[in-house]
């Protein structure tokens, strides 16, 4: 099989290393599974995009529902970067990770009462609308606290991001955004709507693309809409053109932050604004691995079954959208020969699996693996299905690795019940 490293993440010895820690250290203190990731990973990752569009007047709003545990979102802010919220839970965690208000701005279809209330009583930098009736309820809730929201609106560019179809949200058939003459419309009726400020265009067309043309399509139809909306006498302070951004997962061929920017910038200065990027899986996907212990190997008729302590609840990529996630051993050993295999956990299902008929060195009983590029929508997606604790959560910095969430024990799991019996 191929074993797959990268700076951060590579053999040393016979050992798999997290930056200088070797991950089996982690497995044997933390035990399994437990997601590890390397914060040289990520601030070198938000460095290079930086750097990409130093170019432009820009900020970086990490998409913080691809990995928000706090101190990875602190890793962010510390480096400098703004926090993109989809929740009052993400808004929560921006806030006691340190992120200030005015550079968090807040996504999501289908924004609560409470949600809205919050990012303006927060006065977050910016509110993305995505319908009139949320426009609406935003300045009915800025009125009543007596505010002025600053809002975008989500535009629904109609562009193939050619990804998985579960993570495709530009095309007209999705649920995000609105068209561009809706948009138009909406942004006309600032004169009726006396709290509401509005200040720039946002889209966000999908997750996982590894194309720049697909941007390029709909930063043009963006532009375009920009100049309309200007020679309306609106003048938008910014655009913001979400993430998305795609990762190698098995080799892919993907673009670099400096081929992005190439592409995007031409286009982008011409609008002579701020421009906003909410990049999530490029900042954290390749900086963390998931690692497992091997609980148990077998032979199904003639299929290959490698068992182990972690499951669909922990990383529900593989089972939602087929994903791959390279999987390799932690200790090399030699004399092994590589086999077909499934890899598959404990819960009661046939879609509990983590990779399905790969290449695989042959493991034993009680060897640990690494699940690779593990650090995006990852922990943030797990359950505690089958009443499974979820993952504990290590972050690993030079020599030296910290629990930065601990393992859930079965009472904290219980407390909202067990006084209820
Ligand atoms: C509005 C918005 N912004 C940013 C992101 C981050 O996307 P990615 O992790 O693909 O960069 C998402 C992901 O779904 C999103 O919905």
């Amino acid at each position: 099989m191929n074993y797959f490293e990268s700076e951060y993440f590579k053999y040393k010895g016979y050992q798999l290393f997290c930056e200088n820690v070797p991950l089996i250290e982690i497995a044997d203190q933390q035990s399994t599974p437990t997601y590890v990731y390397s914060n040289k990973f990520f601030i070198d990752r938000y460095k290079e995009f930086d750097k990409a569009f130093a170019g432009l007047d820009h900020q970086i709003f990490f998409a913080c529902k691809s990995n928000f545990n706090l101190s990875v979102i602190k890793t962010f802010v510390d480096a400098g970067s703004g926090v993109d919220v989809n929740s009052e839970g993400e808004l929560f965690r921006a806030l006691k990770a340190g992120a200030s208000p005015k550079k968090i701005i807040m996504s999501g279809v289908g924004k609560t009462k409470n949600e809205i209330k919050l990012a303006l009583e927060n006065d977050l930098l910016m509110i993305k609308a995505e319908s009139e009736e949320e426009i609406l309820l935003i300045n009915e809730i800025a009125g009543s606290l007596n505010t002025k929201a600053r809002v975008a609106i989500r535009v629904n560019p109609d562009v193939d991001a050619k990804t998985h179809p579960y993570i495709s949200t530009g095309l007209a058939k999705n649920k995000f955004g609105v068209d561009a003459a809706t948009a138009l419309r909406l942004f006309k009726l600032k004169k009726d709507l006396k709290n509401i400020k509005y200040t720039g265009i946002d889209m966000h067309i999908g997750s996982q693309i590894t194309k720049v043309e697909p941007f390029v399509e709909a930063i043009e139809k963006l532009g375009e809409l920009f100049q309309k909306v200007k020679s309306e006498g609106i003048s938008l302070e910014h655009i913001d053109l979400g993430g998305g951004i795609g990762v190698a997962y098995n080799n892919e061929k993907t673009f670099s932050a400096e081929e992005f920017s190439n592409a995007v910038s031409p286009i982008l200065k011409k609008l002579n604004c701020k421009v906003f990027f909410e990049p999530g899986r490029f900042l954290t996907a390749n900086g963390g691995v998931l690692i497992a212990q091997v609980l148990y190997t077998k032979k199904n008729h003639d299929k290959n079954f490698i068992i182990t302590d972690g499951a669909m609840n922990d990383l529900l990529r593989p089972s939602i959208y087929g994903a791959y996630h390279h999987i390799q051993p932690l200790t090399l050993t030699k004399d092994k020969k590589d086999i077909t295999a499934d890899v598959v956990g404990p819960v009661c299902e046939s879609g509990d699996f983590l990779a399905k008929n790969v290449q695989i060195t042959e493991c034993k009983r009680g060897e640990f693996i690494a699940v690779l590029s593990a650090g995006a929508y990852g922990m943030v997606m797990s359950s505690n299905y089958n009443m499974r604790r979820r993952p504990a959560e290590v972050l690993v910095s030079g020599n030296n690795f910290k629990v930065v969430r601990r393992r859930e024990s079965f009472e904290s799991l219980l407390k909202d019940e067990i006084d209820l019996l």
